[in-house]
């Protein structure tokens, strides 16, 4: 059984603070905590040796990106690429590039790093992007990922924890731009995001 497959049933409490908001804890800090150092581990035996530029996805990578390379103690280049959708609600919709990438690439090993891998549409069009710029490999880690909701076929060389298709916010993620600073990353009672919006509001902007 791969690593990302471990049992994530937690008996952590909600913090109080959180409780009206989010139904559980999926992973708790300490979770996080231990799989980002194993990820760690794995890239820097894969990524020995090589001219590295890690590219991460803004906004949702927040705190995945900066305790993942804490991990790494290789010479490493970092940048970032800003991705935002467009979609109502929990749905990902038009996508929109709101950060170029500043750093070469060609001829580079690159690792492209999200907070999870949904349907895949995001991952696809950012991939197809950077492919074009003639990195010597591309691979891909992602905190998070939900198979059962795939549209694209996209695969993640790298997966810190493979979850069910429940809406997940903490730990960089967001529900309306909300919610990325909780520690831990929790489950969002449906009613927050199932709630009828007044019609302006109800095209809504989901940055990543
Ligand atoms: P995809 O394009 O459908 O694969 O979606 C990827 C993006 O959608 C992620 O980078 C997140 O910003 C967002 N997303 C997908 N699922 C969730 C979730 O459960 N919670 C928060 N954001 C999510
Ligand atoms: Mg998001």
């Amino acid at each position: 059984m791969p690593q990302s497959h471990i049992k994530l049933a937690t008996r952590a409490k909600v913090p109080t603070r959180w409780r009206k908001e989010v139904a559980s804890v999926l992973i708790t800090d300490r979770m996080l905590a231990r799989r980002i150092t194993e990820l760690g581990r794995q890239i820097e035996r894969d990524f020995a040796g090589r001219d590295m530029v890690v590219v991460s996805l803004l906004n949702g990578t927040v705190m995945f990106i900066g305790d993942l390379i804490r991990q790494l103690s290789h010479p490493l280049r970092l940048d970032f690429i800003g991705v935002s959708s467009y979609g109502k609600g929990t749905e990902s919709g038009e996508l929109v590039f709101t950060k170029e990438l500043r750093l070469d690439v060609r001829g580079r090993h690159v690792l492209l790093v999200d907070d999870i891998l949904d349907t895949g549409r995001t991952l696809s069009r950012v991939t197809a992007k950077l492919r074009a710029l003639k990195p010597r490999s591309l691979k891909i880690c992602v905190l998070l990922d939900k198979p059962s909701r795939r549209v694209e076929k996209v695969k993640a060389d790298y997966v810190g924890f493979t979850i069910p298709d429940q809406f997940v916010v903490g730990y960089g993620l967001d529900f309306a731009e909300k919610y990325r600073n909780l520690p831990f990353v929790g489950v969002l009672k449906p009613e927050i995001y199932s709630t009828p919006k007044p019609k302006a509001a109800a095209k809504s902007k989901r940055s990543k």
